[in-house]
């Protein structure tokens, strides 16, 4: 049977396809374009509507085909309902999948062209606006022994592939790898006195848990790359009052300071949301402020998308769709233009 496995989302789900892809084929399965594959695998994503959107049209049509659709990952329980009445198969897991389908649990194993490594899943801080800790359930941590272990593969298969002049990357991925139960810190560090010539990423991190021990860790361990992804949200105190974003704009920007003074060569990438219910444009202004007092030298900026079942949803939608872009287009290019 041949097979397409679409991702649409954060890495998370990059890495969760490379893994179902490898699993698939180890049971037989053919990897092919969408065109040619009898079943489609989606890792969907339910951060945005227009992410929803976007997969219920392909669905429509990879149906239209004749296709056979399984769908996983970040998906609310109400879209679980509504896949499940279009005929698509909702799988929480390998062991469902292969319950499902029929197949006998197969050991699978990573590649070196997958780099991402989970650290932890899902989610404990309810920001208001977002679905994760719904969809993704409460944090849990890997055990580090788990992590070493899986690293260290990689890092064996890194030396057999070619590469370039690019140093492979190991990138650790969490929606908030700072509280990582058993000490992030330490784990960069554990993972940096493996041997071999590679580079340590992760993402992403919350304001609220980066501490002096990570960021020290950060100035002093040769292989952590010095470019961090520390999303800010918003530069108004009410807004990130609004949001369950538990710091202040003012915090935020001392957190940034002793990231400068400690990693000199520090280069700083975030996330942003315009159009908040109740961001007004002096609201906005103050994110200009920030986003112009850190010099970020990339930003992720999404429109307010609101999601049934968060703390935000009852606030509606107030802020219209042009003047989010608006908004958007101000920090595109302040941010992301001239680069
Ligand atoms: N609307 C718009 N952007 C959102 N994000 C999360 N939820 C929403 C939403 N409801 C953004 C945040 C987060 C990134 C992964 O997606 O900026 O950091
Ligand atoms: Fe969503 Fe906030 Fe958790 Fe990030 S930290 S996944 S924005 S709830």
């Amino acid at each position: 049977m041949k097979f397409l496995v679409e991702t649409i989302g954060c890495q998370q789900n990059e890495y969760d396809a490379s893994r179902l892809a490898i699993f698939l084929k180890s049971a037989g399965f053919i990897k092919s374009t969408a065109k040619e594959a009898g079943v489609i695998f989606i890792l969907a994503c339910s951060v945005r509507q227009m992410a929803v959107d976007r997969i219920i049209g392909r669905i429509r049509n990879w149906q239209r085909d004749g296709k056979k659709i399984y769908i996983t990952a970040c998906v609310t329980d109400d879209d679980k309902k509504k896949f499940t009445k279009k005929g698509v198969t909702y799988f929480k897991d390998f062991d469902e999948l292969s319950n499902i389908l029929g197949l006998k649990a197969i050991s699978y194993k990573l590649t070196a062209d997958s780099c991402y490594v989970p650290i932890m899943t899902g989610c404990n801080n309810f920001c208001s606006y977002c679905i994760v800790p719904y969809t993704r359930g409460r944090e849990k941590s890997r055990s580090t022994n788990e992590i070493i272990k899986e690293v260290t593969q990689l890092i064996s298969n890194f030396s057999t592939v070619q590469y370039g002049s690019e140093k492979p990357k190991i990138i650790l991925l969490g929606q908030n790898v700072n509280s990582y139960e058993y000490g992030f810190a330490e784990l960069l560090k554990k993972i940096n006195d493996l041997p071999g010539d590679f580079i340590i990423s992760f993402m992403s991190n919350h304001p609220k848990d980066m501490k002096a021990d990570v960021i020290d860790a950060i100035a002093k361990l040769p292989k952590v790359n010095k470019e961090i992804h520390l999303p800010l949200q918003a530069g108004s105190d009410k807004i990130l009052k609004a949001m369950n974003r538990p710091y202040t704009a003012e915090e935020y920007l001392r957190l940034v300071e002793s990231l400068k003074s400690k990693v000199p060569k520090v280069k700083l990438t975030t996330d942003i949301i315009v159009g908040f219910p109740g961001e007004t444009e002096e609201d906005f202004q103050q994110t200009v402020k920030v986003c112009k007092k850190v010099g970020f030298s990339l930003a992720y900026i999404n429109k307010y998308s609101p999601r049934k079942g968060t703390a935000s949803y009852k606030l509606g939608d107030p802020i219209a769709w042009s003047e989010k872009q608006r908004r958007w287009k101000i920090l595109d290019n302040l941010i992301n233009k001239n680069k």
